[in-house]
Protein backbone atom coordinates (compact mmCIF):
# COMPACT_ATOMS: atom_id res chain seq x y z
CA UNK A 1 0.00 0.00 0.00
CA UNK A 2 1.01 3.45 -0.74
CA UNK A 3 2.06 5.97 2.04
CA UNK A 4 0.92 9.32 0.83
CA UNK A 5 -2.21 9.70 -1.20
CA UNK A 6 -0.85 13.24 -2.80
CA UNK A 7 -2.44 12.74 -6.54
CA UNK A 8 -4.64 10.54 -8.27
CA UNK A 9 -1.68 9.33 -10.43
CA UNK A 10 -0.42 7.81 -6.85
CA UNK A 11 -3.00 5.17 -7.68
CA UNK A 12 -2.68 2.40 -9.60
CA UNK A 13 -5.92 0.18 -10.98
CA UNK A 14 -5.11 -2.01 -8.20
CA UNK A 15 -4.77 -0.14 -5.14
CA UNK A 16 -7.84 1.84 -6.47
CA UNK A 17 -9.65 -0.92 -6.54
CA UNK A 18 -8.76 -2.16 -3.23
CA UNK A 19 -9.94 1.60 -1.94
CA UNK A 20 -12.96 1.41 -3.73
CA UNK A 21 -13.86 -2.17 -2.10
CA UNK A 22 -12.40 -1.21 1.06
CA UNK A 23 -15.00 1.62 0.83
CA UNK A 24 -17.63 -0.98 0.34
CA UNK A 25 -17.40 -2.30 3.49
CA UNK A 26 -16.80 0.89 5.62
CA UNK A 27 -20.42 1.86 3.61
CA UNK A 28 -21.98 -1.09 5.31
CA UNK A 29 -20.99 -0.04 8.79
CA UNK A 30 -23.62 3.22 8.30
CA UNK A 31 -26.35 1.01 8.30
CA UNK A 32 -25.63 -0.33 12.12
CA UNK A 33 -26.46 1.32 15.03
CA UNK A 34 -22.82 1.58 15.70
CA UNK A 35 -20.99 3.18 13.68
CA UNK A 36 -17.15 2.97 14.89
CA UNK A 37 -14.63 0.46 14.08
CA UNK A 38 -11.62 0.27 16.85
CA UNK A 39 -9.00 -0.35 13.85
CA UNK A 40 -7.68 2.72 14.47
CA UNK A 41 -7.57 3.11 18.15
CA UNK A 42 -4.33 5.01 19.77
CA UNK A 43 -3.56 6.37 16.21
CA UNK A 44 -3.60 10.22 15.99
CA UNK A 45 -4.98 11.79 12.45
CA UNK A 46 -4.78 15.75 11.89
CA UNK A 47 -6.89 17.79 9.67
CA UNK A 48 -4.54 20.58 8.47
CA UNK A 49 -7.19 23.22 6.34
CA UNK A 50 -5.64 26.50 5.37
CA UNK A 51 -8.84 26.60 2.90
CA UNK A 52 -12.20 26.06 3.96
CA UNK A 53 -14.22 23.57 3.04
CA UNK A 54 -17.80 21.97 4.57
CA UNK A 55 -17.60 18.35 2.88
CA UNK A 56 -14.58 17.23 2.89
CA UNK A 57 -13.34 18.73 6.30
CA UNK A 58 -16.64 16.84 8.19
CA UNK A 59 -15.88 13.46 6.26
CA UNK A 60 -12.64 13.52 7.27
CA UNK A 61 -12.99 14.13 10.69
CA UNK A 62 -16.03 11.57 10.47
CA UNK A 63 -14.08 8.98 9.41
CA UNK A 64 -11.34 9.08 11.29
CA UNK A 65 -13.60 9.55 14.46
CA UNK A 66 -15.62 6.40 12.78
CA UNK A 67 -12.25 4.37 12.94
CA UNK A 68 -11.43 5.07 16.34
CA UNK A 69 -8.45 7.76 15.88
CA UNK A 70 -7.35 10.38 18.04
CA UNK A 71 -8.73 13.77 15.92
CA UNK A 72 -7.17 17.34 15.66
CA UNK A 73 -8.41 20.09 13.34
CA UNK A 74 -6.60 22.68 12.55
CA UNK A 75 -7.44 25.91 11.02
CA UNK A 76 -5.42 28.27 9.73
CA UNK A 77 -7.74 30.85 10.70
CA UNK A 78 -7.20 31.17 14.50
CA UNK A 79 -4.27 30.26 14.41
CA UNK A 80 -0.53 31.03 14.90
CA UNK A 81 -0.28 31.19 10.76
CA UNK A 82 -1.75 34.58 10.81
CA UNK A 83 1.58 35.45 13.04
CA UNK A 84 3.50 34.62 10.23
CA UNK A 85 4.33 31.09 10.72
CA UNK A 86 5.37 28.79 7.63
CA UNK A 87 3.77 25.87 6.82
CA UNK A 88 6.87 23.66 7.49
CA UNK A 89 7.12 25.43 11.28
CA UNK A 90 3.53 24.38 11.37
CA UNK A 91 3.84 20.89 10.29
CA UNK A 92 7.19 20.18 12.24
CA UNK A 93 4.70 21.33 15.22
CA UNK A 94 2.57 18.53 14.25
CA UNK A 95 4.75 16.14 13.46
CA UNK A 96 6.30 16.76 17.45
CA UNK A 97 2.21 16.21 18.58
CA UNK A 98 2.86 12.46 16.65
CA UNK A 99 0.63 12.46 13.86
CA UNK A 100 0.24 9.26 12.01
CA UNK A 101 -1.36 11.18 9.14
CA UNK A 102 -2.29 14.49 7.99
CA UNK A 103 -4.83 15.52 6.02
CA UNK A 104 -4.21 19.00 3.82
CA UNK A 105 -6.22 21.45 1.92
CA UNK A 106 -3.93 24.57 1.02
CA UNK A 107 -3.98 27.21 -1.85
CA UNK A 108 -0.59 26.08 -3.09
CA UNK A 109 -0.62 23.53 -5.24
CA UNK A 110 2.08 21.09 -4.73
CA UNK A 111 1.84 21.68 -0.57
CA UNK A 112 1.15 18.31 0.19
CA UNK A 113 4.29 17.02 -1.67
CA UNK A 114 6.25 19.70 0.33
CA UNK A 115 4.38 18.63 4.04
CA UNK A 116 5.26 15.00 2.55
CA UNK A 117 9.07 15.65 2.90
CA UNK A 118 8.26 17.22 6.35
CA UNK A 119 6.78 14.71 8.04
CA UNK A 120 7.02 11.19 9.23
CA UNK A 121 3.15 10.29 8.91
CA UNK A 122 0.75 9.68 6.26
CA UNK A 123 0.12 12.82 3.94
CA UNK A 124 -3.26 12.70 2.44
CA UNK A 125 -4.10 15.38 -0.06
CA UNK A 126 -7.65 17.48 0.79
CA UNK A 127 -7.38 19.76 -2.49
CA UNK A 128 -4.13 21.91 -3.33
CA UNK A 129 -4.61 24.79 -4.69
CA UNK A 130 -6.20 24.21 -8.41
CA UNK A 131 -3.71 20.77 -8.52
CA UNK A 132 -5.73 17.86 -7.17
CA UNK A 133 -8.53 16.34 -4.75
CA UNK A 134 -8.00 12.74 -4.86
CA UNK A 135 -10.32 11.89 -2.36
CA UNK A 136 -13.03 13.72 -4.30
CA UNK A 137 -12.12 11.61 -7.33
CA UNK A 138 -11.96 8.50 -5.17
CA UNK A 139 -15.97 9.14 -3.64
CA UNK A 140 -16.96 9.52 -7.14
CA UNK A 141 -15.88 6.62 -8.65
CA UNK A 142 -17.00 4.65 -6.01
CA UNK A 143 -20.63 6.42 -6.64
CA UNK A 144 -20.26 5.68 -10.33
CA UNK A 145 -19.91 1.98 -9.50
CA UNK A 146 -22.51 2.18 -7.06
CA UNK A 147 -25.13 3.21 -9.25
CA UNK A 148 -23.43 2.10 -12.61
CA UNK A 149 -22.26 -1.55 -11.74
CA UNK A 150 -18.60 -0.55 -13.14
CA UNK A 151 -16.07 2.58 -14.32
CA UNK A 152 -14.55 0.45 -17.34
CA UNK A 153 -16.23 1.25 -20.26
CA UNK A 154 -18.13 4.24 -18.91
CA UNK A 155 -18.26 7.49 -20.54
CA UNK A 156 -18.16 10.20 -18.43
CA UNK A 157 -18.28 14.05 -19.60
CA UNK A 158 -17.08 16.64 -17.34
CA UNK A 159 -18.59 20.11 -17.61
CA UNK A 160 -17.39 23.52 -16.84
CA UNK A 161 -14.53 25.44 -15.44
CA UNK A 162 -12.08 22.83 -16.01
CA UNK A 163 -9.26 25.44 -15.88
CA UNK A 164 -9.33 26.34 -11.98
CA UNK A 165 -10.92 22.46 -11.26
CA UNK A 166 -8.59 20.26 -8.93
CA UNK A 167 -11.77 17.78 -9.23
CA UNK A 168 -11.33 17.28 -13.14
CA UNK A 169 -8.02 17.13 -12.87
CA UNK A 170 -8.11 14.15 -10.27
CA UNK A 171 -10.88 12.38 -11.73
CA UNK A 172 -9.46 12.33 -15.04
CA UNK A 173 -6.24 10.32 -13.77
CA UNK A 174 -8.27 8.20 -11.68
CA UNK A 175 -11.03 7.82 -14.17
CA UNK A 176 -8.58 6.68 -16.56
CA UNK A 177 -6.55 4.26 -14.76
CA UNK A 178 -9.92 2.52 -14.17
CA UNK A 179 -10.96 2.35 -17.57
CA UNK A 180 -13.52 5.26 -18.24
CA UNK A 181 -13.66 7.24 -21.12
CA UNK A 182 -12.89 11.14 -19.86
CA UNK A 183 -14.43 14.36 -22.28
CA UNK A 184 -13.53 17.40 -20.91
CA UNK A 185 -16.63 20.11 -22.30
CA UNK A 186 -16.84 23.93 -21.64
CA UNK A 187 -15.88 27.10 -23.16
CA UNK A 188 -12.31 27.55 -24.75
CA UNK A 189 -11.08 29.86 -21.99
CA UNK A 190 -11.80 27.39 -19.65
CA UNK A 191 -11.04 23.98 -21.28
CA UNK A 192 -7.73 25.09 -23.08
CA UNK A 193 -7.08 22.39 -25.69
CA UNK A 194 -3.91 20.98 -24.54
CA UNK A 195 -5.28 20.31 -21.01
CA UNK A 196 -6.71 17.04 -21.56
CA UNK A 197 -3.32 15.84 -23.44
CA UNK A 198 -1.31 16.77 -20.39
CA UNK A 199 -3.63 15.19 -18.13
CA UNK A 200 -4.21 11.92 -20.12
CA UNK A 201 -3.95 11.11 -23.53
CA UNK A 202 -6.84 9.59 -24.30
CA UNK A 203 -9.18 12.30 -22.37
CA UNK A 204 -10.97 14.44 -25.45
CA UNK A 205 -12.26 18.00 -25.59
CA UNK A 206 -15.65 19.08 -26.83
CA UNK A 207 -16.79 23.00 -26.60
CA UNK A 208 -20.46 21.44 -27.51
CA UNK A 209 -22.04 20.55 -24.33
CA UNK A 210 -25.60 19.52 -26.12
CA UNK A 211 -23.93 17.30 -28.85
CA UNK A 212 -22.06 14.96 -26.05
CA UNK A 213 -24.56 14.72 -24.05
CA UNK A 214 -26.70 11.36 -25.60
CA UNK A 215 -23.66 9.38 -25.37
CA UNK A 216 -23.10 10.22 -22.07
CA UNK A 217 -23.47 7.23 -18.66
CA UNK A 218 -22.26 10.19 -16.44
CA UNK A 219 -22.00 14.29 -16.69
CA UNK A 220 -20.19 15.76 -14.01
CA UNK A 221 -20.95 19.44 -13.55
CA UNK A 222 -17.92 21.79 -12.26
CA UNK A 223 -18.24 24.84 -10.05
CA UNK A 224 -17.66 28.19 -11.61
CA UNK A 225 -14.99 29.42 -9.56
CA UNK A 226 -15.11 32.60 -10.13
CA UNK A 227 -12.89 33.50 -7.01
CA UNK A 228 -9.89 32.18 -8.38
CA UNK A 229 -10.64 34.48 -11.73
CA UNK A 230 -8.85 37.21 -12.21
CA UNK A 231 -10.20 37.68 -15.84
CA UNK A 232 -13.45 37.59 -17.80
CA UNK A 233 -13.26 34.15 -19.00
CA UNK A 234 -16.90 34.25 -20.17
CA UNK A 235 -19.20 37.50 -21.11
CA UNK A 236 -22.02 36.55 -18.43
CA UNK A 237 -23.25 34.62 -16.17
CA UNK A 238 -26.19 34.20 -18.13
CA UNK A 239 -24.50 33.16 -21.14
CA UNK A 240 -22.42 30.74 -19.36
CA UNK A 241 -25.36 28.53 -18.05
CA UNK A 242 -27.01 29.31 -21.49
CA UNK A 243 -24.18 27.20 -23.57
CA UNK A 244 -22.95 25.25 -20.48
CA UNK A 245 -25.37 24.66 -17.98
CA UNK A 246 -27.59 22.06 -16.89
CA UNK A 247 -31.17 22.46 -17.05
CA UNK A 248 -33.67 20.02 -17.01
CA UNK A 249 -34.57 20.10 -21.23
CA UNK A 250 -30.27 19.09 -21.53
CA UNK A 251 -30.87 16.97 -18.73
CA UNK A 252 -33.59 14.85 -20.94
CA UNK A 253 -30.99 14.72 -23.90
CA UNK A 254 -28.99 12.35 -21.52
CA UNK A 255 -29.55 8.24 -21.98
CA UNK A 256 -32.24 7.08 -19.35
CA UNK A 257 -29.45 5.47 -17.24
CA UNK A 258 -27.40 8.21 -16.91
CA UNK A 259 -26.61 10.05 -13.59
CA UNK A 260 -25.71 13.72 -13.21
CA UNK A 261 -22.95 14.76 -10.55
CA UNK A 262 -21.54 17.53 -8.93
CA UNK A 263 -18.57 17.97 -6.38
CA UNK A 264 -20.08 20.71 -4.01
CA UNK A 265 -20.35 23.54 -3.40
CA UNK A 266 -22.76 24.26 -5.96
CA UNK A 267 -24.04 27.19 -7.62
CA UNK A 268 -27.39 26.58 -8.23
CA UNK A 269 -28.63 27.96 -11.70
CA UNK A 270 -25.43 28.47 -13.31
CA UNK A 271 -23.75 26.01 -13.66
CA UNK A 272 -26.62 23.18 -12.69
CA UNK A 273 -30.44 24.45 -12.13
CA UNK A 274 -32.16 23.07 -9.19
CA UNK A 275 -34.32 20.93 -10.77
CA UNK A 276 -31.57 19.03 -12.04
CA UNK A 277 -29.45 19.74 -8.56
CA UNK A 278 -32.41 17.86 -6.68
CA UNK A 279 -33.60 15.57 -9.58
CA UNK A 280 -33.59 11.48 -9.10
CA UNK A 281 -30.83 11.21 -11.36
CA UNK A 282 -28.89 13.63 -9.21
CA UNK A 283 -25.70 11.63 -7.04
CA UNK A 284 -25.26 14.99 -5.00
CA UNK A 285 -26.19 13.82 -1.62
CA UNK A 286 -25.21 10.49 -2.23
CA UNK A 287 -21.52 11.64 -3.15
CA UNK A 288 -21.48 13.22 0.22
CA UNK A 289 -22.19 10.32 2.27
CA UNK A 290 -19.87 8.34 -0.53
CA UNK A 291 -17.36 10.63 0.88
CA UNK A 292 -16.96 9.31 4.25
CA UNK A 293 -16.94 5.57 3.39
CA UNK A 294 -14.36 6.65 0.69
CA UNK A 295 -12.14 8.58 3.25
CA UNK A 296 -12.38 5.64 5.80
CA UNK A 297 -10.90 3.58 3.55
CA UNK A 298 -8.07 5.87 2.65
CA UNK A 299 -7.08 6.08 5.93
CA UNK A 300 -7.51 2.34 6.92
CA UNK A 301 -4.96 1.34 4.33
CA UNK A 302 -3.20 4.08 4.60
CA UNK A 303 -2.45 3.74 8.58
CA UNK A 304 -1.27 0.06 8.07
CA UNK A 305 -5.57 -1.91 7.79
CA UNK A 306 -5.30 -4.66 5.63
CA UNK A 307 -8.29 -5.02 2.93
N1 LIG B 1 -16.18 18.96 -2.83
C1 LIG B 1 -15.49 19.64 -1.90
O1 LIG B 1 -14.26 19.55 -1.82
O2 LIG B 1 -16.26 20.38 -1.06
P1 LIG B 1 -15.71 21.27 0.15
O3 LIG B 1 -14.94 22.42 -0.43
O4 LIG B 1 -16.96 21.71 0.89
O5 LIG B 1 -14.84 20.39 0.99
Amino acid sequence: MIKHLRSAADLDAETATLILDTAGEMAALAGREVKKLPTLRGRTVVNLFYEDSTRTRISFEAAAKRLSADVINFSAKGSSVSKGESLKDTALTLQAMGADAVVIRHPASGAPHRLASWVDGSVINAGDGTHEHPTQALLDAYTMRSRLGRIAGLRVVIVGDVLHSRVARSNVLLLSTLGAKVTLVGPPTLVPVDIAAALEPSTEVSYDLDSVLPDADVVMMLRVQTERMQDSFFPSAREYSRRYGLDVPRMRKLPEHAIVMHPGPMNRGMEIAPEVADSSRSTIVEQVANGVSARMAVLYLLLGGKA
